[in-house]
């Protein structure tokens, strides 16, 4: 999702491993690993150091320290509330930014949602499996009509596609809400769960 010629900043860098590659591949002009922890970053630059690429590292909250040549940036492993915090501390510097690739651990729907509600465009999706299965979703700041439900569970461009890794990861999703379905004692947690087990069952099929 890295176009070419971009200056990317990876926020939350931790092991400082994106930044390398696309240093390394040639994917990216120039990259920050940036991340709020001192130990995380520390551990990124010794590894930039051995890897002999040319890598910044910044401690930053968020975007706060982010350089204002960046165009793409990246926030990746962490949880959905975590990342949207990072986005909207920094709202304003958020658009001038061409592209965001966002890899939310979890409450990637919320993620979609929080994307439409702001009338925002996703540009592109991604299932990635490496041992577990994980969902990336990139968008920009022109303008968009909000999403219907069914584009913002399961991706508007992943749901278009519907490749193998589409079907893997909702079989294996069918099968925990299958799982925890039975053990719901509010009705509100079954009535939703239900739900969501119907739109998978619709999708798949
Ligand atoms: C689990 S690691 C993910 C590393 C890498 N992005 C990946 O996907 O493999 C999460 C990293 O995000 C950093 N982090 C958490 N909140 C942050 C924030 N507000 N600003 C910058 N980095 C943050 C943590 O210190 C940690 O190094």
């Amino acid at each position: 999702m890295i176009d070419e010629q971009s200056i990317v900043a990876d926020i939350g860098c931790d092991h400082g491993y994106l930044c390398i590659d696309l240093i390394k591949e040639k994917r990216a002009k120039k990259c920050y690993a940036m991340d709020v922890a001192q130990g995380p970053l520390n551990q990124a630059r010794n590894t930039i150091q051995r890897y002999k690429v040319n890598v910044e590292t910044i401690l930053s909250d968020g975007l706060n320290k982010c350089p204002d040549d960046v165009d793409t940036v990246v926030i990746a492993g962490m949880g959905w509330m975590t990342i949207q915090s990072i986005l909207e501390n920094d709202f304003d510097k958020c658009k001038n930014y061409k592209k965001i690739i966002l890899q939310p651990n979890r409450d990637v729907d919320d993620c979609r949602r929080w994307i439409s509600n702001h009338g925002f465009t996703i540009i592109e999706e991604s299932l990635v499996e490496d041992k577990k299965i994980y969902e990336i979703v990139a968008f920009n700041f022109m303008k968009h009509e909000p999403y219907e439900e069914k584009d913002i569970y399961f991706g508007p461009f992943l749901r278009k596609n519907k490749n193998k890794c589409f079907h893997k990861y909702y079989m294996q999703r069918l099968d925990k809400l299958n799982q925890v379905f039975p053990g719901c004692t509010k009705q509100e947690d079954s009535e939703r769960i239900f739900k969501q087990i119907e739109m998978i069952r619709t999708e798949i099929e």
